[in-house]
C-alpha cells in the first residue's frame, strides 16, 4: 500500500468520468480516501460512483465555463479538499489552423485556465485554514516538445509544468505542495477526442490508466515535484534533447500525422 506524507481527508478529482481520472478514483478508494468526482457527463460519473462508497460526491461541471468553475470553487471552499487532482484535459491532433479558434480556446480554457484557477483557489483555502495539502496537476510528456500538428496541446502542458513547479516553490514551506505528473501515452479516450474519432492504430509505448494511477499515487507519496511517470519516456525525453530540434519535430510530426484525418 502506498503511504502518503499527508493522509488526505478528502480528494477532489477533475475528469473523473473516464480514463486516468476514473482509474485514480478507484486507486484512491483503496486508500480509504473520500472523494468528490468532477466531469461534464453526469451519467458516466454516476457509473463510476456506483463502485465507490456512498459518501462519494459527484459534481457535474463543464470546466470551460467560467460560471461553472465559480460554482466548483464555492464547493472547494465549503468542503476544503486537501488533495485536488487537476486531471481533466484534452488535445487536438492535426495542423493548428484546421481547428476552429473556438475549439483551440476551449483547450486553453480547460488545460490552462481551469487548472490555474483550481490550483490557486484550492491552495488559498488550505493556507487560510492552516492545513497541509497537495494540488496535483496532470501534465504530459508532450510538454517537453514542440510538436507540429499537436503544438497547442504541448504548449498548454508546458504551462502546467512551469506554473506548477513555480507555485510549489512558493507554497512548499507553508505545507502546500503542487506536484506534476507527465505521463506518456495512456490507453484512454484521449485519442478519440483528439482525433475526432479517426481510427487509431495501437502504439507500442502505452500504459494502462490503472498503471498510470498507481505511479501517480507513488509520486504523491514521495511528494516528488515533477515526474515523467513512464520510465520509457524518462529515457526518451532527455535523449531527444540531444538531437537537433528539427529532427525531433519531424519524427514527432510523422507519429502524430498517423492519428488524424487532415493530410496536409
Ligand atoms: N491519454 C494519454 O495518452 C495522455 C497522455 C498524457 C497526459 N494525458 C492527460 O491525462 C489527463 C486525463 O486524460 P485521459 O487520457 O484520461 O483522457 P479521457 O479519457 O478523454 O478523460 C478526460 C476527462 O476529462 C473530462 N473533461 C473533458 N472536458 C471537460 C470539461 N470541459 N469539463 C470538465 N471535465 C472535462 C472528461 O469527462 P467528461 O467528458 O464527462 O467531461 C474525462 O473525464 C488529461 O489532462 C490529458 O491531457 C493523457
Amino acid at each position: 500500500m502506498t503511504h502518503f506524507n499527508i493522509h488526505p481527508r478528502l480528494a477532489l478529482i477533475t475528469g473523473a468520468s473516464s480514463g486516468l481520472g476514473k482509474a485514480l478514483s478507484y486507486a484512491l478508494v483503496k486508500q480509504g480516501i473520500p472523494m468528490i468526482l468532477v466531469a461534464r457527463n453526469e451519467e458516466k460519473l454516476k457509473k463510476v460512483a456506483l463502485d465507490l462508497p456512498p459518501s462519494t460526491h459527484i459534481h457535474t461541471a463543464d470546466l470551460t465555463d467560467a460560471e461553472q468553475r465559480k460554482e466548483l470553487i464555492k464547493l472547494i471552499r465549503r468542503r476544503q479538499p486537501d488533495l485536488v487532482i487537476n486531471n481533466a484535459g484534452f488535445g487536438l491532433y492535426g495542423p493548428t489552423l484546421v481547428h476552429p479558434l473556438s475549439d483551440l480556446c476551449e483547450m486553453v480554457e480547460l488545460n490552462v485556465q481551469a487548472l490555474m484557477e483550481l490550483s490557486v483557489e484550492s491552495a488559498r483555502v488550505l493556507l487560510k485554514e492552516n492545513k497541509k495539502g497537495v494540488i496535483f496537476n496532470v501534465s504530459s510528456a508532450a510538454a517537453f516538445f514542440t510538436t507540429p500538428a499537436f503544438s497547442l496541446y504541448g504548449a498548454t502542458k508546458a504551462f502546467v509544468n512551469s506554473f506548477s513547479e513555480g507555485l510549489d516553490a512558493e507554497l512548499k514551506s507553508q505545507g502546500v505542495r503542487v506536484l506534476t505528473a507527465c505521463p506518456g501515452q495512456i490507453e484512454t479516450d484521449f485519442r478519440k477526442r483528439a482525433s475526432g474519432d479517426y481510427p487509431q492504430k495501437k502504439d507500442h509505448i502505452t500504459m494502462t490508466p490503472e498503471k498510470a494511477a498507481e505511479l501517480i499515487l507513488k509520486q504523491i507519496a514521495k511528494a516528488k515535484v515533477l515526474s515523467i511517470i513512464d520510465w520509457r519516456y524518462r529515457v526518451l525525453v532527455p535523449l531527444a534533447k540531444l538531437l537537433p530540434k528539427q529532427l525531433v519535430q519531424a519524427i514527432m510530426k510523422k507519429s502524430v500525422d498517423k492519428r488524424h484525418r487532415f493530410k496536409i
